[in-house]
């Protein structure tokens, strides 16, 4: 894995947001980049004014299309809503979104993008660090990195899917309201003031004292935009057709989405077995608690790049189905630290 050097730039567009500011303390605190090399680019009603994060002050430049000094290489991070991201691909590249955007994008430019727009154009890679960054090339110049909720899924069962032979997968979540961004993560916080009775445009109900089976609209079947995205970027990534049946849920949580999940599996597993594949994981950031024990490592994932994954067990009367619950930070590994990581992949 690579750091960036004196000739990389890096543009960290909805640097004021949640994903946003997770990158800058990566960069900054963790990796030690150079204020001077980094760039910071917020809505338009921000353009020009001065941002603060944590004592670097960055100048924040209007969204307008931008020409990229050749003498650097340049790192785009797109911490934005998939309309914005797909304006800001637009911008780098200097043409309209078509199949063939990527030969627009001028080589020295790399954009990594935590949103929805691009994860499943066939061409552009869906990486989760870890997991299938060995299909990254540099002919890559523009990567998506997936949904919060299918990071935390795929790098939560790795230890599994790499040793036993998974048939199908079903998955419950529960899921923290930051992953809905920073105006949600407020409306939280006024909602539980008022004990739940405020409306607003981020939930589809008041979330205090609620859990709300609902992320995003619902499909003609009766899915939701959530549990499509879930479906899909994990097959993708996993490059595997098994059925993954996926309800996802909010809750009144500020950071942290949950995971409950269930593997059938092609074999029984015995206790012995289990615990040889549990002890065999060389899976990256997972950390795993001792099989059919009580351990919960519940918040300790918060503002940590860990997934937990705890209360594994074998189900009493059918040992062919494997039960797990996993726990992560949404914003940091769940979208900042993947998103860094590629980067890293890539230099
Ligand atoms: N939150 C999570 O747990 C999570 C996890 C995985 C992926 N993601 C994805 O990551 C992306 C960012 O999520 P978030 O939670 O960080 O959202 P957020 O907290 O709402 O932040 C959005 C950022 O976008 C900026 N922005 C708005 N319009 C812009 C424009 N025209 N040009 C440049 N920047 C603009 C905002 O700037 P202002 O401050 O000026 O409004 C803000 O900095 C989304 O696509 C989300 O789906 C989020």
């Amino acid at each position: 894995m690579g750091m960036p050097t004196k000739n990389h730039r890096i543009w960290v567009v909805g640097a004021t947001g949640l994903v946003g500011r997770a990158i800058l303390d990566i960069l900054l605190n963790e990796w030690k980049v150079s204020p001077q090399q980094v760039e910071c680019l917020a809505s338009p009603r921000r353009a020009g004014h001065e941002f603060n994060f944590e004592g670097h002050i960055f100048k924040l430049h209007a969204p307008q299309p931008v020409l990229f000094n050749e003498s650097e290489h340049h790192f785009v991070l797109l911490a934005t809503d998939a309309e914005i991201s797909r304006e800001w691909v637009q911008f780098i590249s200097h043409t309209h979104i078509d199949h063939k955007i990527t030969n627009h994008i001028p080589h020295h430019v790399t954009i990594i993008d935590s949103s929805s727009a691009f994860r499943m154009t066939p061409e552009i890679p869906l990486i989760i660090a870890g997991i299938n960054e060995a299909q990254l090339t540099p002919a890559n110049h523009l990567v998506a990195s997936p949904n919060c909720t299918t990071i935390g899924l795929l790098l939560g069962i790795h230890p599994f899917w790499k040793q036993l032979s998974v048939k199908r997968l079903f998955v419950s979540t529960y899921q923290a309201a930051s992953g809905a961004g920073q105006r949600a993560l407020e409306a939280l916080a006024s909602d539980l003031k008022s004990g739940g009775t405020d409306s607003n445009e981020y939930f589809p109900y008041p979330l205090a004292n609620e859990c709300i089976p609902e992320i995003g609209g619902f499909n003609d079947a009766g899915f939701t935009t959530e549990e499509m995205k879930v479906l899909q970027e994990s097959h993708k990534i996993l490059n595997t057709t098994i059925p993954i049946h996926v309800t996802c849920s909010r809750i009144p949580v500020a950071i942290g989405h949950s995971e409950s999940v269930t593997l059938e599996l092609a074999e029984p597993l015995t206790h012995e077995s289990l615990t040889k594949v549990v002890q065999a994981s060389t899976a990256p950031s997972v950390k795993i608690s001792e099989p059919f024990s009580g351990s919960l490592p519940l918040q300790s994932v918060i503002h940590t790049d860990a997934v937990t994954l705890s209360r594994i067990r074998i189900h009493p009367t059918d040992p062919t189905f494997l039960h797990a619950w996993i726990q992560f930070d949404n914003i940091r590994i769940g979208a900042a630290t993947n998103v860094c990581r590629i980067v890293q992949a890539m230099m």
